[in-house]
């Protein structure tokens, strides 16, 4: 395509001008750090400017501070979960060790390995992450739980939100050190749900074509770190001094390719791993190596997806779903979901309800509108 030298120049000029323009807002605003401000720092730097080669230089930490990272010894462990040669998913589910009733549900649904080894020919193997409760009586129920379904891995660190990032790197480690050959391996929370069928055929189609630097879910594209001391999700700047950080994909539910699974574990061995917020870091990891994450539209955020079969039909996960999750599970995985969206008719039909159900004036926080479309 031909572009005018002139209008390079205009280009360079808005880009030039609006550079400064943040710089300016970065250096004289700093006082009035409000929301918008700090969103509007963050999308300008992400947009303008879009470098973290900083990550590297100053959240680097030498050899010798590492050894206290891998540390923490397995209370509960399964070495031999994946000895099988073709696993075409690894799901590791973090959870809490009081959770045990979303663990149950999550067994009898979307994490049922014999489901998705019988009903749709492929294997996963389901982990759920953990550390250490606070009190005694709690850890031995865990040991019991795990003698009778041979799921849990835990680490002996305080199983606290503020050791998130602990709960990433042993989900890493292991992959790394017992199970490096699955294709795939998703991260999930206990309080989601993913549509195991629409999930493992994507994910047996990508296989097929042998992809690689793969690294799908919701993106969070330059989010700005919060501020406000009173939120759970705070940084302070002795943490992360800069307006925004690199791309990520909520924590919630993603799903990488085993390639960025290694990459991103050999990085988490030399990063500052003080940042507690596990999905940040996470990204962070990956940036450093080079990986950038890919938005999948049905892949929701923090709003709970609308129930309807046209939308079962292609979504991959929900989110806040614990009372409902049986009931779900059933209604979304029934054989009449395919029938109503199959044929000319069945397409236009759910192409109206997916627009009626997906673009509100309103944000929900679901699937955005754009998914009604692909
Ligand atoms: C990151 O820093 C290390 C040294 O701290 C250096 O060896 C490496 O090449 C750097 N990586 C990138 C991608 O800049
Ligand atoms: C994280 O776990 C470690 C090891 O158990 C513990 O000493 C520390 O207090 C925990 N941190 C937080 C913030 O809970
Ligand atoms: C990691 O960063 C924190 C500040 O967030 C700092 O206090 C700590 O010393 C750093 N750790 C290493 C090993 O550099």
């Amino acid at each position: 395509m031909f572009v005018s030298p002139r209008r390079v120049r205009k280009c360079q000029f808005l880009q030039l001008f609006a550079t400064c323009f943040i710089l300016c807002l970065m250096f004289f605003w700093e006082p009035f750090d409000n929301r918008i401000v700090s969103h509007m720092k963050s999308y300008s730097y992400r947009y303008l400017i879009n470098s973290y080669s900083f990550v590297n230089e100053s959240l680097s930490v030498n050899r010798e501070d590492l050894d206290r990272v891998s540390s923490y010894q397995y209370l509960i462990n399964h070495k031999e979960k994946c000895q099988q040669q073709d696993v075409l998913l690894l799901l590791l589910v973090k959870t809490s060790p009081e959770n045990h009733h979303r663990r149950n549900a999550i067994r009898q649904t979307w994490g049922n390995e014999k489901y998705v080894q019988s009903k749709l020919n492929a294997n996963i193997k389901t982990l759920f992450a953990l550390g250490r409760p606070s009190d005694h009586l709690q850890q031995r129920k865990l040991y019991l739980e795990d003698q009778k379904y041979n799921d849990l891995i835990q680490q002996d660190f305080l199983d606290t939100f503020h050791n998130l990032t602990l709960k990433l790197l042993l989900q890493f480690s292991w992959v790394n050190a017992y199970c490096p050959h699955a294709r795939f391996i998703m991260s999930a929370d206990d309080d989601i749900f993913i549509h195991m069928p629409n999930l493992v055929a994507y994910l047996q189609s990508l296989a097929q074509m042998g992809v690689q630097d793969l690294w799908i879910g919701r993106v969070h594209r330059g989010s700005p770190p919060v501020r406000d001391k009173t939120s759970k999700y705070y940084v302070p700047y002795e943490m992360y001094q800069w307006p925004s950080y690199p791309d990520y994909t909520a924590g919630a539910a993603y799903v990488i390719s085993s390639d960025v699974a290694a990459k991103v574990y050999e990085a988490s061995l030399t990063l500052n791993t003080s940042l507690y917020i596990d999905d940040v870091f996470m990204g962070l990891c990956a940036n450093k190596m080079g990986i950038v994450p890919q938005y999948h539209v049905f892949f929701s955020g923090e709003g709970k997806a609308p129930y309807h079969p046209c939308i079962y039909n292609k979504m991959m996960t929900s989110h806040g779903h614990v009372e409902d999750l049986h009931r779900l599970w059933k209604q979304a995985t029934d054989p009449k979901v395919k029938k109503i969206s199959s044929g000319l008719w069945g397409r236009v039909y759910c192409r109206i309800v997916n627009i009626v159900l997906l673009c509100k004036l309103f944000y929900e926080d679901t699937y955005p509108c754009s998914a009604a479309f692909s």
